[in-house]
């Protein structure tokens, strides 16, 4: 399976852009230049985040998570959560979701 989920090029580098996926928000970012996916459903509760820096930031009580891997940073959620993120590759110049190829 494959979804095309945003131009590469209009991903901001230090912002996230939000994109649906079947009814679900997943934020794109990129970290050391390269783009990421993730969705966007913090660990503890569900809460949507915001990029902050180097990390992911929850907006309902401020767990914080690296964006690269996702790797929870600091509580309320549990410090060995990671958020969800998604398989993809560049594909004619947009970020592609793959999933089982
Ligand atoms: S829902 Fe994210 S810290 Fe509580």
């Amino acid at each position: 399976m494959k979804l095309a989920l945003c131009k590469v090029e209009d991903i901001p580098a230090d912002k996230t852009k939000t994109v649906d996926f079947f009814g679900r928000e997943v934020l794109l970012t990129t970290v050391n230049g390269k783009p990421k996916a993730i969705l966007n459903i913090c660990m503890h509760l569900g809460g949507p985040m915001r990029r902050e820096g180097d990390k992911l930031v929850c907006e309902w009580h401020g767990a914080e998570f690296e964006c690269g891997q996702g790797k929870c940073l600091k509580g309320p959620a549990d410090r060995d959560s990671r958020l969800i993120t998604f398989p993809t590759r560049i594909e004619n110049g947009m970020l592609t979701y793959v999933y089982g190829e």
